[in-house]
């Protein structure tokens, strides 16, 4: 039970003690940890942090652009914006093996992040958005194991490598915390209650090999997706909730026409702790909505499917 003003009043000492007169790094990525970790250390330093956001072309729509709105428009915060799609595309050409492709988006993001880091050579300070929950993860044996099914995209070793110190104002508080410590900082409600988006973005919705033109049409696809769950007030009842691009076409008729087309995969599921997971019963109607929409409005995608398989067997994700 504690009160938020206070909290937040007493972070941003502790911030400023830590700190002094010295420059930070940050490497936001849209998600809620990190939007939450820049806007207090902004809160507390304002111009002594520099964020670093690094699109790897693998984003959702408008990701950048909202990012860029929230953070460098109405907090005035300094952000460099880095567009790498071109360089991930190239490293991720031909590649068709998940873990390969998780591997190599891990990699150049690490790249990109200590290119930009090493223009900045007065920062002293690496933040990051380490919570709570991440804290005990990394020092149990048991969530360790879950964890090495999928290799996760981290960008630990980085702070070493740079000479930075360690700068993790998060890292007493449980998710919810966090949540309630964004909206008292003035961040919009939906991007504070976001769905978790994992960092190898599209780059493991995209089954097989990553492609440009296959990004840009699963963004479309899952920005209707997400706006019919929206609309229906369907969001908040599910915990993660995705569109996935299958580069499989089928046959299809359209007009006078047949289209041979690809097909998209709907994923929605509920669950506690994302080890386990049970599909969203959605209503029929919304799936029917979603999936005229995207097939009227996505050329190129002629055929929606609804994943049923729950966690396990199946995992959330489908690479
Ligand atoms: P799975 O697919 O293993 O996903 O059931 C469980 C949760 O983890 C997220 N996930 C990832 N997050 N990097 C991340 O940052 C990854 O490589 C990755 N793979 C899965 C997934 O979105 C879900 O929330």
């Amino acid at each position: 039970d504690w009160n938020m003003p206070d909290y937040i009043e007493e972070a941003v000492q502790k911030i400023r003690e830590q700190v002094g007169d010295e420059e930070v790094i940050l490497g936001l990525s849209g998600g809620v940890d990190s939007s939450v970790a820049a806007a207090l250390i902004h809160r507390a330093i304002g111009d002594q942090l520099t964020c670093v956001f690094v699109d790897h072309g693998l984003l959702r729509l408008n990701e950048g652009k909202l990012v860029m709105e929230m953070f460098a428009g109405r907090l005035h915060a300094k952000v460099v914006h880095v567009d790498a799609t071109e360089q991930f595309m190239g490293h991720l050409k031909g590649v068709t093996d998940p873990e390969q492709k998780r591997k190599i988006i891990g990699r150049e993001f690490v790249e990109v992040f200590q290119a930009e880091a090493r223009k900045l050579p007065n920062a002293r300070w690496l933040a990051q958005g380490t919570i709570y929950p991440d804290v005990i993860e990394s020092g149990g044996a048991k969530s360790k194991k879950a964890h090495t099914i999928k290799s996760h995209h981290n960008v630990g070793g980085l702070p070493e490598t740079l000479g930075l110190k360690l700068l993790e104002p998060l890292r007493d508080l449980f998710k919810d915390e966090v949540r309630e410590l964004g909206v008292a900082l003035g961040l919009p409600h939906d991007m504070v209650y976001r769905h978790p988006f994992p960092g190898p973005g599209l780059g493991v919705r995209i089954l097989g090999e990553v492609r440009q033109d296959f990004a840009d049409l699963l963004r479309r696809a899952d920005a209707i997706f997400i706006d019919e769950l929206r609309a229906a007030d369907w969001y908040d009842k599910t915990s993660q909730a995705f569109a996935v691009f299958l580069p499989v076409k089928s046959v299809g008729v359209m007009g006078d026409g047949r289209t041979y087309e690809y097909v998209v995969a709907l994923r929605a599921v509920q669950t506690q702790d994302f080890m386990t997971a049970h599909w969203a019963e959605l209503p029929h109607s919304l799936l029917g909505k979603v999936s005229n929409r995207i097939i009227n409005e996505v050329r190129g995608i002629n055929r929606v499917v609804y994943d049923i398989s729950g966690k396990p067997p199946a995992t959330i994700e489908w690479e």
